[in-house]
C-alpha cells in the first residue's frame, strides 16, 4: 500500500514572497516574460547549468518544437541521457544531431510514437523498457490546440487523448522502470488556460457542436492536473514523484500557429516568454531535490501553485467526478493500476 505523504505548506511572508504572490494573482505579468525576471532576482534562481545529471534517463515527449526541443538541449548540456518521443522520424533525426553536435553529449536519442494513437505509446513503452531499466524522469510535455476538431484513432478528441490519455497510458507502463530511479519522477506540462475550466469528464470531449479549440485544450489542461494529485495519491513519494506544471505565455511554433493573434499582439511586446524561460521550471524540477520533497503538486516559476483561480472551477473538482476520470483514463486506455503486474 502506498504511503501518503503529508505536505506542511510553510506561508512565507518574506518581501520577496509577497511580490511575488502579487505578480501570481495579477495573472499577466505571471504568465509573460515578466514572471521569470522578476522571479529570478527576488529569488536568487540557481542557474540550470549548475545540477549534473550525468547517468540519469530522462524521457521526454514534445522534444522537436519549443518548450521540449530546448528542454532536451538544456537536460543534454546538464550530462542527462536524454530520450525523445517523437512522432515524425526526420525531424526526431535532425533534432537529435542537432542537440548532439551543440552539447557534445553523445547519449540523446528518440523512440518514435504518434501520441495520438494508443499502438504506438505501448510500442514505445515496450522499446523503453526494453532498453532503460531505469528511467529517472518522464515528461509528458507533448500537446497542441486544435482550432477544428481532431479525433484520434480511439475516438477520442484529439486534444484529449494527447495530453489525458496517452500521458496516462504511458505512465501506466513505465512505472516499474520509475520505480527502479528510487524515486522516479513524472512530469506533466499543463497550461494556465486550465483555470478557466471546470473539471468535467462527461464533458471531457466537447460535443461537436458546442467544439472550441481553446476551451476543449483547457478542459484536458484541467484533467491532467487533476491526475497528477491522483497519481499522487495512489503511488508512494518514495517510488515516484509527480508533478504539474505550466510554463506561462512561450513564443514557440505551437502558440503562433494556434494562436497566431496572440503572437501578433504580444511578440512585438516582447511579452511572450523565450522557450528557455519556458523550458526552466520542467527542467528545474527534473534536476531539483526539492521536487522529491512533495508529490501532486502543481508548479509555475519553481513555486508551487494553487490550481484553482475560481470558485466555480473548485466547485467542480469533487471526488466524485475525480475517481470518474480516473475510471475514463482506464477504460479508455484498457491500463489499470490494480491489474498491472506492479500494482500496489
Ligand atoms: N507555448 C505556450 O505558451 C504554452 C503555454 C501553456 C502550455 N503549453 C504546453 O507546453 C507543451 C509544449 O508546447 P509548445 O508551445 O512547445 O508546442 P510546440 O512547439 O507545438 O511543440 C509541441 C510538441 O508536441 C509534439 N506533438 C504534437 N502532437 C504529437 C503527437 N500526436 N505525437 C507525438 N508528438 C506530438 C510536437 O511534435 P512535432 O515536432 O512533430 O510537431 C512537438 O514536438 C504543450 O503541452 C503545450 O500545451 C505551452
Amino acid at each position: 500500500m502506498a504511503r501518503t505523504r503529508v505536505t506542511v505548506a510553510v506561508v512565507s511572508f518574506s518581501p520577496s514572497s509577497i511580490i511575488d504572490s502579487i505578480i501570481e494573482a495579477t495573472v499577466v505579468p505571471s504568465f509573460t516574460s515578466i514572471g521569470p525576471g522578476a522571479r529570478r532576482r527576488l529569488f536568487g534562481w540557481e542557474s540550470l547549468e549548475s545540477y549534473d545529471l550525468t547517468g540519469q534517463t530522462v524521457v521526454i515527449t514534445g522534444g522537436t518544437s519549443g518548450i521540449g526541443e530546448e528542454g532536451s538541449g538544456i537536460l543534454a548540456r546538464l550530462g542527462a541521457n536524454v530520450v525523445i518521443v517523437a512522432r515524425n522520424q526526420v525531424k526526431a533525426e535532425a533534432t537529435v544531431d542537432r542537440i548532439k553536435a551543440e552539447t557534445g553529449n553523445p547519449a540523446v536519442s528518440f523512440v518514435l510514437a504518434d501520441l495520438g494513437k494508443q499502438d504506438n505509446v505501448r510500442r514505445a513503452a515496450a522499446e523503453l523498457a526494453d532498453r532503460y531499466n531505469t528511467i529517472h524522469t518522464l515528461i509528458h510535455n507533448a500537446g497542441a490546440l486544435f482550432n477544428e476538431r481532431r479525433r484520434a484513432e480511439s475516438g477520442a478528441d484529439l486534444a484529449v487523448e494527447l495530453k489525458v490519455a496517452a500521458p496516462f497510458l504511458l505512465t501506466g507502463l513505465l512505472l516499474p522502470q520509475l520505480r527502479n530511479a528510487d524515486p522516479g519522477r513524472v512530469l506533466i506540462m499543463s497550461s494556465g488556460g486550465m483555470y478557466t475550466q471546470p473539471l468535467s469528464v462527461s464533458q471531457l470531449d466537447m460535443p461537436d457542436e458546442d467544439y472550441h479549440g481553446a476551451v476543449q485544450y483547457a478542459r484536458a489542461k484541467r484533467a491532467q492536473v487533476v491526475l497528477n494529485e491522483m497519481w499522487a495519491q495512489r503511488i508512494g513519494a518514495e517510488e515516484v514523484v509527480f508533478h504539474a506544471l505550466h510554463p506561462g505565455w512561450v513564443d514557440t511554433p505551437g502558440v503562433s500557429d494556434a494562436l497566431p493573434g496572440f503572437s501578433k499582439v504580444l511578440g512585438p511586446l516582447h511579452l511572450l516568454r523565450d522557450p528557455r524561460a519556458g523550458a526552466d521550471t520542467m527542467v528545474w524540477l527534473a534536476a531539483d531535490d526539492r521536487a522529491l520533497e512533495t508529490s501532486g503538486e502543481f508548479w509555475h516559476d519553481r513555486k508551487v501553485r494553487s490550481t484553482h483561480k475560481l470558485p466555480t472551477t473548485k466547485a467542480s473538482d469533487t471526488p466524485e467526478r475525480r475517481q470518474r476520470l480516473w475510471e475514463w483514463c482506464e477504460a479508455h486506455t484498457g491500463w489499470s493500476l490494480h491489474e498491472s503486474p506492479t500494482a500496489p
